[in-house]
């Protein structure tokens, strides 16, 4: 569907009324790191503008959202409803996006979350090389938009000028078999180009130009990290690594979006209303079974066999019962 053919309220995006009715590819792990990292450079004092590459409906931006600070920005680039900038990228696109994406259903959704939208690019990632946008003014960059090797490698580049010294890039889909080139230009970007990782979780990479080791020290000693979170630690090539496993029980929920009262109001209505046109439905079936019987009882021959009940002695209506059974 396009923006074109959202005519009609019928067709507008439906609102969300908590994180997980927004599509997406975010998990619980991932929330709580993100809250970590952001809101432990909110703790220590470091400024800087926030980027996600690759949004879809924003389930993802909304989180990154929370964490906008007065004077900082919050920029999103994302091709949305316009076309890919070549034919993988486009099949990318027709497989896996383009039946469900549009940027009002993106906007729908943040806007049910935020005050205002974050700045958006509607544009390939590319657009953002060439100074489109600051460098080193960055302490937060998400990248999670064409998986194809050569987008990422260019998108990672964009990251590393853009990055302030300890900013963090989180890299989705890092090791999973259908993204091969998100893992060849990871790690092609550590073993050539400086990056260190600081964690990585079963879907992100959690890396930076500046110093990681800061960073794991904190985690290590579990400053802010949720019960539940497991860290353990290896060795990579002479740089330290650590993985996030555990469970996601000690997470606690990103708050409900604005419509959520609302929301849960008519549920609650349409709950009780359809319970009013069940038991209406039950005394409608429960009437009209009576009526039938009712005429049953009344056809001429019912009648007659009642009265003659009713008449006549229990003996002579036994004989007669036996007489008809024959
Ligand atoms: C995996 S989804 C993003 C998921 C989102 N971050 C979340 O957590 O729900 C990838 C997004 O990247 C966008 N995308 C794909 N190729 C792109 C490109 N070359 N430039 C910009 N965006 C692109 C798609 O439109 C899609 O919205």
């Amino acid at each position: 569907m396009t923006d074109a053919a959202l005519k009609d309220e019928s067709q507008r995006p439906a609102e969300p009324a908590v994180l997980e009715d927004v599509p997406g590819w975010f998990w619980d792990h991932d929330r709580h790191s993100f809250d970590w990292f952001m809101g432990r450079q909110e703790k220590t004092g470091v400024t800087g503008d926030l980027l996600e590459m690759g949004a879809y409906l924003g389930r993802s931006a909304i989180v990154i959202g929370e964490h906008l600070q007065p004077g900082e920005s919050f920029t999103v680039c994302d091709l949305f409803d316009s076309d890919a900038p070549d034919d993988e990228n486009a099949a990318e696109m027709d497989t896996s996006y383009r039946k469900s994406l549009t940027r009002s259903a993106f906007e729908v959704n943040y806007l049910a979350f935020h005050e205002e939208l974050p700045e958006i690019i509607q544009a390939p990632t590319s657009a953002l090389a060439g100074g489109r946008i600051a460098a080193g003014t960055f302490r937060f960059i998400h990248i999670d938009a064409s998986h194809l090797y050569e987008h990422v490698v260019g998108d990672l580049q964009v990251a590393r000028v853009a990055l302030q010294d300890q900013g963090v890039v989180v890299l989705d889909d890092y090791r999973s078999q259908h993204t091969p080139g998100v893992a060849a230009a990871t790690w092609g970007a550590v073993f050539n180009h400086g990056l260190k990782p600081i964690m990585l979780t079963e879907c992100k990479f959690y890396g930076t130009w500046g110093d990681p080791e800061p960073f794991q020290r904190d985690l290590l000693d579990r400053v802010d990290l949720a019960a539940g979170c497991y860290l353990s630690s290896e060795t990579l090539n002479g740089q330290q690594v650590l993985r996030m496993t555990g469970d996601s029980d000690g997470i606690g929920a990103f708050r409900p979006s604005r419509h959520h009262r609302r929301l849960a109001a008519e549920a609650a209505r349409d709950e009780a209303s359809q319970s009013r046109r069940a038991v209406q439905e039950e005394a409608a079936r429960d009437l009209a079974a009576r009526r039938a019987r009712a005429a049953e009882l009344r056809r001429p021959a019912n009648v007659a066999k009642r009265a003659a009940r009713d008449l006549l002695p229990p003996v002579v209506t036994s004989v007669i019962r036996r007489a008809r059974r024959g």
